[in-house]
């Protein structure tokens, strides 16, 4: 079997043509480990292929050619098959990774708030654009459509770790960090963030202990659940009968009071008048800085 096309992980040089590739026997045995315990946790071993990329991109730092080839031998498939779904995802990566994949939400909520003009700063500071990588190694840079944490915009994430509210200042503040050696501190979750290949062990489903650290939920995210609590708001009824969603229904006020429609100016929705205009101040404070 010839293989003529991208790095290899085995001491080829990238470009050559080489025979079988593959794993060393120790990578190999230690992988097969970690594979077995994946496999065992589903029904049909090529439902584990998910996390088995996850796997092979911590041992790589990308979906390498030798991690599609591992994949497919131990769940039955084919190169083509692992290589169809490692290309659908954009969390595995088809070339070796940074040590830290930055992600900067651009989507309509944190772009309103500034995430463009964060990731037009950090790309400029970085010299680098879009699912590049700086070349000390350290850095990939993207450009991410919602981090699922709207209610902190604009968000930034290392290595899918939060880093709210964030500033052109500070998201390159985070990068200089990183680059310097020196760890970061998430706003919620982890203390601290670990590498591309650390977290894509975890992803593979290896606990690293840590997943109790830290604030999971903020306040902003449960600003909807203490109001609830203090209107006495219940959901409706979950029996699934007709009687009982409409009397829920008819219990649970209008959470926007006497409004018909959510309130949407600024002033509505930021009572507190911490958040400024969209761009290099995203907050009030750091605005009047
Ligand atoms: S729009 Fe940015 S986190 Fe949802």
């Amino acid at each position: 079997m010839t293989i003529d096309a991208g790095p290899a992980t085995n001491g080829t040089p990238a470009g050559a043509p080489r025979q079988r590739p593959g794993y060393d026997a120790e990578t190999a045995a230690r992988l097969a480990a970690d594979a077995a315990q994946i496999v065992a946790r589903y029904p049909h071993p090529r439902s584990a292929l998910l996390p088995m990329l996850h796997l092979v991109q911590s041992e790589d730092g990308y979906v390498s050619r030798d991690g599609i080839l591992f994949c497919a031998e131990q769940l039955g498939l084919t190169a083509a098959e692992v290589s169809a779904v490692a290309t659908f995802y954009t969390q595995y990566k088809r070339h070796p990774n940074g040590e830290y994949t930055v992600g900067v939400c651009t989507n309509a909520l944190c772009a309103v708030m500034g995430g463009d003009t964060i990731f037009e700063r950090v790309s400029e500071h970085l010299g680098i654009g879009h699912d590049e990588t700086t070349e000390d190694g350290k850095i990939t840079l993207e450009q991410v459509e919602c981090n699922a944490a709207c209610d902190y915009a604009p968000v930034v994430v290392v290595n899918w770790e939060f880093f709210d509210n964030q500033t052109p200042t500070s998201a390159i503040e985070i990068v200089d960090e990183l680059r310097a050696g020196r760890p970061v501190s998430p706003t919620r979750g982890a203390a601290t963030v670990g590498t591309f290949k650390e977290i894509s062990h975890v992803l593979a489903g290896f606990e690293d202990g840590r997943s109790d650290e830290g604030v999971a939920a903020g306040p902003a995210t449960l600003v909807g659940l203490g109001l609830a609590r203090e209107q006495g708001w219940r959901a409706p009824a979950m029996d699934g009968t007709q009687d009982g969603e409409a009397e829920a229904a008819s219990t649970v006020p209008n959470p926007y009071g006497s409004a018909e429609r959510p309130p949407t100016t600024p002033d509505d929705t930021d009572p507190a008048g911490k958040r400024g205009p969209a761009g290099e101040g995203a907050t009030a404070e750091e605005g009047k800085q």
